[in-house]
């Protein structure tokens, strides 16, 4: 990974991710370590965020290096019409890595053609978030003791989703079995099927998932992502499609952990909160040691 972009969760190997997993375990006993001395890091942050930006900018911080950037863009030259090309090029001399999030499809993949210096991908449109997948997959690890077959439900906007395009594209290495619920508006769009498909992985698509919930080891629950859609009247047919209660988790299995990469809107009821089932603001926490393993392999201090 030494001096390589992290664009798509794709771009590492199955070693390459196990790898990072146990890294981050590392980091999780003594976050501490001040590997990043020296080092600048740069966040450019061209759509809102507060987990994956600040989890960096601390894991940045526990590392000892130094960062530098803006968590809006409109405080930058993008706002006197400069072009994503021009910054790139612009802040990749005064950085050793980029984290970066756009709101375009593609858009790390290309930052990663132009900059002199690694870029990870932040989350790119629609497109892919493979740090947050990389913590979902430590997440789903540490809580399960595995990540061979799994039973693994998505639900929500799996359109739309960039989490579950990442996570269904790593956890298909481990023999998976998905089902996913949507609305038809919001189905996995053909593409992934087609991915699983070619590798001989079943899927199963669902409308409801409340007489199937008993078979779940993990639910991963999706907010609709209200700033995709161009029409707002098809967001507000969609929006509170699933609420997941507290009342439905009776019956379900006992290492079943819930994850939501976050934020949530209403999807997840907060009565859910306090059942030890609930993972999602641990999840949260894992984002920092996971994040600290991925900057140090990219930047090759360890
Ligand atoms: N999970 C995630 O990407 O959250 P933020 O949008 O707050 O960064």
């Amino acid at each position: 990974m030494k001096n390589k972009s992290l664009v798509s969760i794709d771009d590492l190997s199955t070693d390459e991710i196990l790898k990072i997993l146990e890294l981050a375990g590392d980091f999780e006993s003594e976050p501490e370590r001040k590997l990043l001395a020296g080092k600048v890091v740069a966040t450019l942050f061209f759509e809102p965020s507060t987990r994956t930006r600040l989890s960096f900018e601390s894991a940045i911080n526990r590392l000892g290096g130094r960062i530098i950037g803006f968590a809006d863009s409109s405080t930058s030259s993008v706002s006197k019409g400069e072009s994503l090309k021009d910054t790139i090029k612009t802040v990749s001399n005064y950085c050793d890595l980029i984290v970066m999030r756009h709101p375009l499809e593609g858009s790390a993949r290309y930052a990663s053609e132009i900059s002199r210096v690694p870029i990870i991908n932040a989350g790119d449109g629609a497109n892919q978030h493979p740090t947050q997948t990389l913590l979902d997959l430590y997440s789903i690890k540490k809580t399960q003791g595995t990540l061979d077959n799994l039973n693994v439900f998505l639900v929500g906007d799996l359109k739309y989703g960039r989490t579950v395009h990442s996570l269904m594209m790593a956890m298909a290495r481990w023999k998976t079995t998905f089902n996913f619920i949507s609305p038809e508006e919001l189905k996995m769009p053909e593409e992934y099927k087609l991915y699983l498909e070619n590798i001989g992985l079943k899927y199963y698509e669902h409308t409801d998932f409340t007489d199937i919930i008993s078979k779940a080891d993990i639910i991963y629950m999706t907010r609709v992502q209200k700033e995709r859609f161009s029409d707002p009247i098809e967001y507000e047919k969609v929006k509170n499609i699933y609420v997941l209660r507290n009342s439905m988790l009776k019956n379900t299995k006992p290492n079943l952990k819930i994850l939501h990469p976050l934020p949530r809107v209403n999807e997840i009821h907060t009565d859910v909160d306090e059942n030890p089932k609930a993972y999602y603001f641990e999840q949260t926490m894992n984002g920092v040691y996971v994040r600290q393993a991925i900057l140090c392999s990219i930047l090759g201090v360890l």
